[in-house]
């Protein structure tokens, strides 16, 4: 089910009272009040962030990079491991000294849409004016509203059936940009809070995701990354049958588009029709494919669905299909239950896969997950010295293959000014390199021969 996001009045009535207030403060001071949005997390959390800024932009607020500046502060959280909850913790902590003047202080994100969290924050941090989750973040302007007319405001659903379309967005990116295909996750693996802070898979309707792609290359945008926690079952639940492979031959035929990315797939969804489609002509050859373990017994313990030898053999086929793609990973160590035989494995994956870049992560307990109750007898000095082993064998072989690129001529889309005369782009393996150009080369697909290696990051020189 869909909902426009001009059809819900209550919202719409309030962006129009907070644009007079912040119109009249513009009148008197020449500037309009000031936000800051801090984003914790992944891409999902980056995305709703711009539609945020673009929220608060139609209501006459003004970006500042400087939160002693802002009359708004929003904190957008991750609730993924213990350490990022943390830092949230530490940031609504420093912001108490802001609280002062009229500031309005507002938290969001994965984290508060638990239970514990909320608690948290209603006990140790009453200064917080609004609290909102994920479901209902586009209702910023209503909370908004109630902040400015004194009043506090705590609203959190635990999940949705409605998409809403037609938000706006402000892009961090013109020319390489996010879209959304799907909210939520229905895989439940036994370690991950996702499921929870996020809700069920729902699929947003393909034309509207063609529409929205259009519209975005009609204003530049030249590369697209499809976001969603498991892309590759898009389409369940819709009307129409179309699956992933399908929204990316239609993707494929839009003109003036130059490549297509996705994030993130699950490796038990990785079809044969899938590895066809990454043969379509816009398609980046890179794939990011998370194991998480080179264990199969961790791996049916994490409820991942799939075996090593079924994750080794959809890597031959990518490989086969496309022998120069890009692959990267996602690697957990210190799993409860993990014994020493299970790293082995992950370190023997690795070497055999040859990843060029992976995320790498301690196993972080998160309350409410099956996990959580499981026995673990790991102290936390074994999984750090775990972690550092498995991290120096996938540092030697992305550091090998990154030094291996020298010389190597890659077509790169221009992305951006990093500093005066350099500019900055991906390969369509998603390797990032910095090179000397100029502002005809914004948004253009230039060759770039590596003229320099370092560890974990490339430079080039366009090729004349
Ligand atoms: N939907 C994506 C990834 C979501 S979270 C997928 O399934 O691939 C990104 C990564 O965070 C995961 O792939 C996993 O490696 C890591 N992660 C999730 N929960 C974690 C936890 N409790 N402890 C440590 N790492 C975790
Ligand atoms: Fe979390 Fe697994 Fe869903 Fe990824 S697929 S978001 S790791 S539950
Ligand atoms: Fe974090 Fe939520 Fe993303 S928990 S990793 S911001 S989906």
């Amino acid at each position: 089910m869909k909902i426009l996001f001009t059809e819900d009045r209550k919202n719409q009535a309030a962006i129009e009272k907070v644009a007079k207030l912040s119109n009249s403060i513009y009148s008197q001071k020449g500037e309009g009040p000031f936000y800051h949005i801090h984003t914790f997390g992944c891409q999902m959390n980056d995305h709703d962030s711009e539609r945020m800024a673009a929220l608060l932009e139609l209501m006459g607020y003004e970006y500042t990079e400087d939160e002693t500046r802002a009359s708004l502060i929003l904190l957008n959280t991750c609730a993924i491991r213990e350490h990022a909850e943390e830092r949230v913790y530490g940031f609504i902590g420093r912001l108490k000294s802001l609280k002062e003047n009229d500031l309005i202080i507002g938290v969001c994100g994965c984290m508060v849409q638990q239970k514990h969290v909320l608690d948290k924050i209603k006990k140790s941090y009453p200064y917080v004016d609004m609290v909102f989750g994920t479901h209902n973040y586009y209702q910023l302007p209503i909370y908004l509203l109630k902040a400015l007319e004194g009043e506090k405001s705590i609203s959190v659903l635990e999940d949705s059936p409605r998409i809403v379309e037609e938000l706006p967005a402000i892009r961090a990116s013109k020319i390489s940009a996010f879209v959304n295909i799907m909210e939520g996750c229905n895989n439940f693996c036994t370690y991950c809070v996702v499921p929870y802070t996020r809700g069920r898979e729902k699929s947003r309707l393909p034309e509207d995701i063609i529409k929205e792609v259009k519209g975005l290359v009609e204003e530049g945008t030249r590369e697209i990354t499809l976001l969603g926690q498991n892309v590759n079952s898009y389409g369940r639940g819709l009307e129409e049958e179309v699956d992933f492979p399908e929204l990316l031959n239609r993707l494929n035929e839009i003109e003036c588009l130059y490549r297509i990315r996705f994030m993130t797939s699950h490796p038990k969804d990785l079809s044969d029709r899938l590895i066809e489609a990454m043969k379509l002509e816009k398609m980046a050859p890179s794939f990011h494919l998370p194991v998480q373990s080179g264990s199969t017994r961790v791996l049916k313990m994490m409820n991942r669905k799939y075996t090593r030898e079924d994750y080794l053999d959809k890597v031959y086929k990518l490989r086969q299909a496309l022998p120069h793609i890009g692959l990267t990973t996602d690697i957990i160590v210190g799993f409860p239950g993990e014994e020493l035989e299970d790293l082995e494995a992950t370190i023997s994956l690795i070497e055999e896969v040859g990843y060029d870049s992976a995320f790498t992560f301690i196993y972080s307990k998160r309350l409410g997950t099956p996990a959580a109750g499981y026995e673990d007898k790991l102290d936390y000095e074994e999984k750090h010295r775990r972690f550092d082993r498995m991290l120096g064998k996938l540092n030697e072989i992305v550091i090998e293959k990154n030094h291996s690129r020298l010389g190597q001529v890659f077509e790169v889309l221009v992305e951006e000014e990093t500093e005066a005369g350099i500019y900055q782009g991906r390969t369509p393996q998603g390797f990032l390199v910095r090179f000397p150009g100029s502002r005809e080369d914004l948004g253009q697909l230039r060759d770039v021969k590596i003229t320099r290696t370092k560890n974990f990051s490339l430079e080039g020189e366009i090729c004349h």
